[in-house]
């Protein structure tokens, strides 16, 4: 089983032929009300592809029953969902390009931002039943840090995707079984500018310095690479015809943390986040698009991880 922490968004998306400029209102089209966050995304992703799957998060005012019928339909369990009549429900702004599927996102938190330790406590039955605990960074990240120290008594796999990129206080990272940023991410966390393979690595051995057991350093189009404390792996993406990036990486960790809880090796886990990732950029949405069980089956025997040194 698997426990996700993090943040229930509901994503406004417009699609546009290119992103407007500061003051210009262009003309958008496809517009759609979609459940999304990052949190929610993993969830959803880890509960298609069958592994039970317990969402700790909460939700505001607006978009209730739509969000938790959502989760229903995905096999992931909500006992553990919370509700405030305080705040509205976290949402998204989305914008994503036509013609190179890239996107433009700015989230309001709302409910997201009054998550509280009594929430996490309250989760303990979920972290002791799960294998893997997996948060992101949208939700206070005083939370995320208390959260990770409190799993690591609990699960076999504490995964850590920092994102967005924000600053983290290094001892925390000790706690942290895999970490999972992407390129910006990882150069924020270490201040190692990373642009390729080998600077990846570099960030990779930086984070193991500081505690971490693993790093994956998703890296889009290039794949990801895959540090550890001796040695590193290189996974290949896989070519695919791009129309919406949103979700990627969530699509990635769900995979990871599937592959994780489903008793897999690292680098097999690896595969499967590469592989879910790559069917996810091919559709609409950022949790539309996130692979079921059997889309996965043809494509993760694709490609096999090349040793990088
Ligand atoms: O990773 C994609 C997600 O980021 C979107 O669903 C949006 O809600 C933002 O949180
Ligand atoms: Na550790």
């Amino acid at each position: 089983m698997i426990t996700v922490l993090g943040s229930i968004h509901v994503d406004f998306v417009i699609r546009v032929k290119r992103f407007p400029h500061p003051g210009e209102t262009i003309l958008g089209h496809g517009f759609t009300i979609l459940p999304g966050g990052k949190g929610a995304n993993q969830a959803v992703g880890c509960g298609r592809l069958g592994v039970k799957t317990f969402m700790v998060g909460k939700i505001g005012r607006s978009f209730r029953d739509m969000l938790v019928d959502n989760f229903k339909s995905n096999n992931v369990d909500t006992s553990y969902i919370t509700f405030t009549d305080e705040y509205e429900t976290g949402v998204a702004v989305i914008y994503v390009n036509d013609e190179t599927g890239e996107n433009m996102i700015a989230v309001d938190p709302g409910a997201d931002y009054a998550l509280s330790r009594g929430d996490v406590d309250r989760a303990e039955p979920a972290l002791s039943s799960s294998r893997v605990f997996l948060t992101q960074l949208e939700i206070p990240i005083e939370l995320v840090e208390y959260s990770l120290a409190k799993a690591a008594e609990y699960v076999d796999y504490v995964v850590l995707n920092p994102a967005p990129a924000s600053s983290l206080r290094g001892e925390v990272l000790r706690h942290v079984d895999v970490i999972t940023p992407n390129r910006s991410e990882a150069s924020l966390l270490t201040g190692v500018k990373v642009t390729d393979v080998k600077s990846a690595v570099e960030a990779g051995r930086r984070l193991i310095e500081m505690g971490v057991e693993h790093v994956v350093v998703t890296m889009g189009s290039e794949g990801a690479v895959l540090v550890a404390r001796d040695h590193a792996l290189l996974f290949p993406a896989f070519r695919v015809s791009v129309v919406d990036t949103t979700g990627a990486g969530d699509a990635f960790n769900a995979g990871l943390a599937y592959g994780l809880a489903a008793g897999l090796p690292l680098p097999e886990s690896v595969k499967i986040g590469v592989a879910a990732a790559a069917i996810k950029v091919t559709k609409p949405g950022a949790q539309t698009g996130l692979p079921w069980r059997a889309d996965l089956d043809v494509f993760a025997q694709r490609r096999e991880f090349q040793e990088y040194e």
